[in-house]
């Protein structure tokens, strides 16, 4: 190439990289659902089934936003096919997934969940990145220790699980699993353990989402009958 055509070459390549930065064709960005069963975990691996889609479907899965009936713009969070391909999660690349970036919104209309919900929390948020950054992989592994059945114990069990659906800020179907008053009263009138134990005249909870695994309905079972501690 002669020494004048240099700097032409040079600015348009620069046109055209800038030009495939800024397109946004959602088709380009999704990763092909990988169909990683997860079996390889480790102490530290962050588990989809028990730890990952219970957030999602209790924050964002219900109705009029993310659930399989509504739909909001084309996203459902209720299985994994489902988060990977429709909130376009691009494994090892949290910042570049839009199942992350919308966490972290500062404007209100743009973050999810939306206002009133209240947003993630610091920790709910870090445990998708590590999540997205370990490979977005279909991972299940149940963590549950049945020997600490303590209230704090319990409210870990409800906020990961029931989240956003029973919040103070929009109690769906007038249950407030907030705080620990709440709570003892919903488990006291039988209505959460029916619920969760998909008892007949029970509305099963999570709504939408995968039955709580064995070990943590223990865990509100001995706290129950330890008699609701507070501690
Ligand atoms: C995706 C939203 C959502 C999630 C997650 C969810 N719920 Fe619900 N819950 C509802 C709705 C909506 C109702 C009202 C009844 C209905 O529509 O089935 C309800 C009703 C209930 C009721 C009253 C049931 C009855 O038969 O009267 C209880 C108790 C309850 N939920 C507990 C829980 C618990 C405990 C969890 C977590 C383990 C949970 N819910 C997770 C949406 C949710």
């Amino acid at each position: 190439m002669k020494m004048i055509h240099k700097p032409i070459f040079f600015t348009l390549t620069l046109l055209t990289v800038g030009f495939i930065a800024c397109k946004h064709n959602p088709q380009e960005e999704v990763t092909p659902v990988l169909n990683n069963p997860g079996n390889n975990t480790t102490n530290d691996s962050v588990s989809f089934q028990t730890e990952i889609l219970p957030l999602l479907v209790g924050n964002c899965a219900m109705t009029g936003c993310h659930d399989a009936a509504s739909a909001a713009e084309g996203v459902v969070l209720n299985n994994y096919n489902n988060v990977i391909n429709t909130a376009k999660v691009i494994a090892f690349n949290p910042n570049n997934s839009e199942l992350y970036e919308v966490l972290l919104e500062t404007d209100p209309d743009k973050r999810m969940p939306r206002p009133p919900a209240a947003p993630l929390t610091q920790a709910q948020i870090a445990l998708i990145a590590r999540w997205i950054n370990q490979g977005a992989r279909n991972t299940n592994i149940v963590r549950c220790d049945t020997n600490t059945f303590t209230f704090g114990a319990v409210q870990t069990i409800i906020n990961n699980n029931c989240g956003g659906c029973h919040s103070s800020a929009n109690p769906q179907g007038g249950i407030n699993l907030s705080d620990y008053n709440n709570i003892k009263q919903q488990t006291q009138s039988g209505k959460l353990l029916g619920s969760i134990n998909h008892l007949p005249g029970n509305s099963a909870m999570p709504k939408g989402g995968n039955k709580l695994e064995a070990c943590k309905i223990t865990i509100i079972q001995k706290w129950a009958a330890a008699g609701y501690l507070n501690n």
